[in-house]
């Protein structure tokens, strides 16, 4: 592990804001910090930095504790999402601060400098001032000159958040290209699980101060570990008494379902493909229809609860009021500390899931 976390606490009065932190990032790694605000992420990043210090625990980089080592000799480079540029420097100066006060000579900070521009598509902007740049672009400043002394490892607040949404997307493949072509461990926090999903190799989820779990985008999308997880990712919807459901039977001690738009199929009434299952399909109205640029999102009003599901534009036209066919293919019940995956009892010998 290159970056380990051990038992890490710290309190900020009687506020908790880290509680029994442990996890491990392998060498090369681009790994999100995802939870919502006030979760705790900021705190873990700055104590990895350097610029604020555990009550308890250890925190390891690259073999050595560095519980006791001062942010300017950890060796990190960090990009705040407040950070902002030197306003009075041109491009060229705000990326070659770094190098500045490592005393480097000028020609070698003159090269580093040009080679960042060049790597970060900053050509020909060297001698402007970070008025004169796009959002974007100063984002792409304030990377370059994280990067400039060569770091070992690379910190990253929310560092689109400030930008418009967009240019966050195109950002967003372009950080990760950038990240994967330097190869440099990064840590990359945000309350944005798109942004977690497309960006990272492994997501560790926070939750009031501590982990709700960690894995691959598709782990915690699949598999949600806890209650908290299985809400907090995904369009989820939370529903109760699933058992009005076909297909499905109340789990003693989990009386909470979570539904998902992947979990609902609805398909017109006179659709011959579909004529085999409506046996055991439910009956929905259409209760809205909402755009969403290469989907359309369907609210279905079935048993009295509201479910979501995408439909693709090359299916045919759907009005509010019309009746459908409905089949939940599974839910996720719940309740504070246990959660599991259900399957649809009479679908489960058919095969349709996922074919
Ligand atoms: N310097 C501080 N003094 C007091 N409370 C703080 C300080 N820094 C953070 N906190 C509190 O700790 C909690 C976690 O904050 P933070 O790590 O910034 O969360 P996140 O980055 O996930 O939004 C919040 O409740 C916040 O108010
Ligand atoms: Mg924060």
């Amino acid at each position: 592990m290159y970056v380990e976390l051990k038992n890490v606490n710290k309190k900020f009065g009687t506020h908790e804001a880290s509680h029994d932190i442990c996890f491990g990032i392998e060498k090369g790694k681009l790994v999100a910090l995802l939870g919502p605000s006030g979760s705790g992420k900021t705190t873990i990043l700055r104590m990895i930095a350097g610029l604020e210090s555990p009550d308890s625990g250890d925190i390891i980089i690259d073999g050595k504790v560095v519980n006791d080592v001062p942010a300017s000799r950890r060796g990190i480079g960090f990009v705040f999402q407040s950070y902002a540029l030197f306003r009075y420097m041109t491009v060229f100066d705000n990326i070659a601060f770094g190098l500045q006060v490592q005393k480097k000579d000028k020609k070698y900070i003159r090269e580093r400098v040009m080679e960042l521009i060049r790597l970060t598509g900053l050509d020909g902007m060297e001698k402007r001032y970070p008025n004169q740049l796009s959002g974007g672009q100063r984002q792409r400043v304030a990377f370059a000159r994280a990067l400039a002394p060569s770091p070992s490892l690379l910190l990253l607040d929310e560092p689109f958040a400030a930008v418009d949404a967009k240019v966050r997307h195109e950002l967003r493949s372009w950080l990760k290209n950038m990240i994967r072509q330097v190869g440099i461990t990064s840590i990359f926090v945000t309350h944005d699980q798109d942004e977690a999903v497309e960006v990272a190799d492994e997501i560790i989820v926070t939750n009031l101060g501590r982990i709700e779990q960690i894995g691959s985008p598709v782990e915690i999308y699949q598999h949600p570990a806890t209650p908290f997880v299985a809400q907090f990712i995904g369009n989820s919807a939370v529903v109760e008494d699933y058992g009005r459901f076909r297909g499905f039977r109340e789990v003693e001690g989990l009386p909470h379902a979570i539904v998902r738009p992947e979990y609902v199929e609805a398909f017109k009434q006179d659709n011959e493909k579909y004529r085999d299952l409506i046996d055991y399909a439910e009956e929905g109205t259409v209760e809205d229809i909402a755009f969403r640029g290469s989907y359309l999102e369907v609210k279905l009003n079935v048993c009295g609860a509201t479910l979501t599901t995408n439909r693709s534009l090359e299916r045919r036209e759907l009005q509010k009021g019309e009746k459908m066919y409905v089949l939940l293919y599974r839910l996720y019940v719940f309740d504070h500390d246990r959660a599991q995956l259900l399957e649809n009892e009479e679908l489960k010998g058919l095969e349709i899931v996922g074919g």
